[in-house]
């Protein structure tokens, strides 16, 4: 089962593919974890990429489609991968086509712009696996702790206030115009991501259990 999850920053990706890939056992890749990674253990890819995420933009095309194209090609994707966070534009989109990689399902999140600044300026994540939780909506079991690895919750540089706006201007210009894209292709589904998390996976599950 491959998987595309559309949406804008905070739409609930992340936290949605976690719940999908410990569901399916398939792995998620998000290329916003692989490169938070790159940064924190200080790789040259990581350092190419940190002014760009910093600052709420997207780093270059190029860089992003080698990152998916090798993670691909390794033995936990051969039953099938949850793509989070790619593709971004359509040069990735198109990328990933000519990768050969036959995505069946491509659900796109919607959440208004309003409720995404709430999620993520209130968002923490683990600084080892990455898994989102939220001061309010989504609380881990021991405050501070993520419930999956034990891991430190820590809030994300691109999560204050002016740089969630920048990435909501970059996502409507750049990203968005890939729903269409994949509806184009018949692949796509739409979710509404508004309600709570289990009422959203409750919508997905009924995508690839049609
Ligand atoms: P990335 O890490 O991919 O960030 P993003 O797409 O901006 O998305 P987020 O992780 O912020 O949100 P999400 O939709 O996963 O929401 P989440 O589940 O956490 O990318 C970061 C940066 O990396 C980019 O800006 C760019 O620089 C670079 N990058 C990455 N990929 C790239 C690419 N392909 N090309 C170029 N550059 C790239 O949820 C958000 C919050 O809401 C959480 O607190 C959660 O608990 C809460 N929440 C979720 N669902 C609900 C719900 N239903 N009800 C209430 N609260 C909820």
């Amino acid at each position: 089962m491959n998987i595309i999850l559309l949406g804008a920053p905070g739409a609930g990706k992340g936290t949605q593919a976690a719940v999908l890939a410990e569901h399916y056992n398939i792995p998620t890749i998000s290329t916003g974890n692989i490169i938070r990674e790159a940064l924190r253990t200080g790789t040259e890819m990581g350092k190419k990429a940190k002014s760009y995420m910093d600052a709420g933009q997207l780093v270059p095309d190029d860089v992003v489609i080698g990152i998916v194209k090798d993670r691909l090609s390794q033995d936990d994707c051969k039953n099938g991968f949850i793509l989070d966070g790619f593709p971004r534009t359509i040069p990735q989109a198109e990328a990933l086509d000519k990768m050969g990689v036959n995505i069946e399902y491509v659900v796109d999140i919607e959440v208004s712009d309003e409720r995404i600044i709430n999620r993520l300026s209130g968002r923490r994540v683990c600084q080892d696996c990455g898994r989102p939780y939220h001061l309010v909506n989504l609380k881990p079991k021991t405050e501070g702790i993520c419930d999956a690895c034990g891991g430190t919750l820590v809030q994300r540089k691109d999560d204050h206030i002016d740089t969630i706006k920048n990435r909501l201007e970059i996502y409507h210009k750049e990203t968005e115009p890939l729903v269409d894209y994949y509806k184009k292709q018949g692949k796509l589904s739409v979710v509404q991501g508004s309600d709570s998390v289990e009422d959203t996976m409750a919508d997905m599950m009924k995508v690839f259990e049609a």
